[in-house]
């Protein structure tokens, strides 16, 4: 059976078979029950259960149908201009301890590979970010020394293997990409083989952390000592997460092509209109259009653009696959992994993965099976939840008033339309609703959906996205189909149905 996801039928997911585990049938007791079956909840849980931990992943969908499904699946210690973004916010030993981290986490998934014989087509690859023009040549100087400070073995070359000229390019040798979801799918195997469960299509609604942890699911109860809430964007109200982490959307494509092969090294642009390249046997694929995730700009355009590119610099004979998701950022540019909220010692979280989530939810779930097994684990300090500074507070109060000024301003502004009569296929219109908004859409069939656009997480207007056709929230990153369903969290609950 081919998988689906919540944004489009992508690559990874189209030539994935799909998993099968039951959702659970009786009360579940575990030691840690680890909700969200993405690339940082299986991890965390094959780690935990290699400890001897009685482990289950509740997932709500499929196994690796979320933001892992959705992925370029670069596994890099260099990542864009994260080392100088890193080293001017957070100075240089966070950067060091980030790289260490990474290039650990990668290390990391080459061993899981080889260990669990997992077929997902693991490559060794060259890491590039280039100077796509002149403006951006500084950037990746920048960049190249941050990441030699942090301790990586980068060297700055002229051209980095793509098919047209730039203005030169970090490189970090033998990094790795693979087949995202083939891979999760085989950690979960991996994981019932050591003695774990995975359930799926069982969503988590709410928790309350007790000795043991119990966890309300849509198939009854879940009792565990410890919880880790993988669950991409933390669905739990507490901790705060919700002032410090802004969702950000980006596009890909795959192509076939009529002559030639594509680049064999992954690279990336140092500037903001990003473009990423790399291949997946004859597949060239490429990503880019970043936007914060909810903001309007969810245009079916974002993927012509990347066609554009792909079309101007290799000889495509077709575009098969379009795909996008989204992925938090935090206040801060650092990932949030460990007790989910103060003094919290049964309650774990691993989050913010700003795109770079391969390496990252990799160290995240040794961080965490470290700290579930009361080891010492030397980064986590660093990427602690509780880490706020001083010097961020203002951060997170920018992020917090963002939110507030965006909240007010969708609830006060007109309606886009005043009625839904003559509504087209395809079209979807935002209408007044008592004292809120209702989003009409009308599907290709003619039939006609009407849904309340109170996001059912804090209550955000919704926004529609017209790249995948679904109402995506502004705030937090939530997305509910045309009829009203939950996509993606943090919502767990779906949007009340409306009269059109
Ligand atoms: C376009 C794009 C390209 C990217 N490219 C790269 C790249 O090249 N390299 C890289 O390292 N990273 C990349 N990333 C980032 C990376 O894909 C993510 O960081 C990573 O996949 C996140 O994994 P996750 O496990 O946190 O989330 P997910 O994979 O989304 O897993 C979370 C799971 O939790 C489930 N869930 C949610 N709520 C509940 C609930 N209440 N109960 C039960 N289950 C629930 C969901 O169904 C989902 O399956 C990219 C991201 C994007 C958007
Ligand atoms: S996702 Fe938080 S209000 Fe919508």
């Amino acid at each position: 059976m081919p998988l689906t996801t919540s944004a489009g039928e992508g690559l990874w997911l189209d030539t994935a078979s799909s998993t099968d585990y039951p959702s659970p049938r009786q009360t579940v007791d575990v030691d840690v029950a680890v909700i969200g079956g993405g690339i940082a909840g299986v991890t965390a849980a094959l780690l935990l259960a290699r400890d001897g931990a009685r482990v289950a992943v509740l997932e709500a969908a499929r196994v690796g149908t979320g933001v892992t499904g959705c992925t370029t699946a670069k596994v890099s210690a260099l990542q864009a201009t994260v080392y100088s973004t890193i080293s001017a916010r957070k100075g240089d030993e966070a950067a060091a301890a980030y790289a260490e981290a990474s290039l650990a986490g990668a290390q990391r998934v080459a061993e899981i590979v080889a260990e669990e014989k997992i077929n997902c087509q693991l490559e060794r690859r060259d890491a590039y970010t280039y100077a796509a023009d002149e403006s951006e040549r500084a950037s990746v100087e920048r960049e190249q020394e941050a990441a030699a400070r942090a301790g990586l073995g980068v060297e700055l070359v002229d051209s980095p293997d793509l098919p047209f000229p730039t203005h030169g390019a970090v490189r970090l040798h033998d990094q790795l990409q693979f087949h995202p979801v083939r891979y999760v799918q085989g950690i979960a195997a991996a994981l019932r083989r050591a003695g774990g469960e995975v359930f799926e299509q069982v969503r988590a609604l709410g928790l309350s952390e007790e000795s043991p942890c119990r966890i309300a699911t849509t198939a009854g109860e879940v009792r565990a000592g410890h919880v880790v809430v993988a669950t991409h964007y933390p669905f739990l109200d507490r901790g705060l997460y919700f002032a410090l982490l802004k969702p950000q959307r980006s596009y890909c494509v795959a192509a076939r092509l009529a002559a030639g092969s594509p680049s064999q090294g992954m690279s990336i642009s140092a500037g903001s209109n990003t473009r990423s390249v790399r291949s997946f046997g004859g597949w060239l694929i490429i990503g880019g259009e970043g936007h914060p995730a909810g903001s309007g700009k969810a245009v079916p355009e974002r993927y012509e653009r990347l066609e554009d590119f792909a079309r101007e610099h290799w000889n495509v004979a077709e575009v098969t696959h379009r795909w996008s998701a989204h992925d938090p950022v935090s206040y801060d540019h650092l990932p949030m992994i460990g007790s989910y909220r103060p003094g919290s010692s049964r309650l774990w979280v691993a989050t913010g993965f700003m795109k770079w989530g391969m390496t990252t939810a990799t160290f995240a779930g040794m961080i965490l099976a470290d700290r579930i097994a009361g080891r010492e684990n030397p980064w986590a300090a660093t990427f602690s939840p509780q880490r706020a500074s001083l010097t961020s507070l203002h951060e997170v109060a920018q992020l917090g008033a963002k939110f507030a000024a965006g909240v007010t301003l969708d609830r006060v502004s007109p309606p886009e339309a005043w009625s839904a009569k003559g509504i087209q296929p395809g079209e979807a219109r935002v209408l007044r609703d008592g004292a809120g908004k209702k989003g009409v859409y009308c599907d290709e069939e003619g039939t006609v959906f009407a849904v309340s656009l109170d996001c059912t997480h804090l209550s955000c207007v919704l926004r529609f996205n017209a790249a995948e056709r679904s109402w995506d929230c502004p705030c937090h990153g939530s997305r509910f189909a045309v009829d009203g369903s939950v996509l993606e969290g943090p919502a767990v609950r779906p949007l009340p149905r409306r009269k059109s």
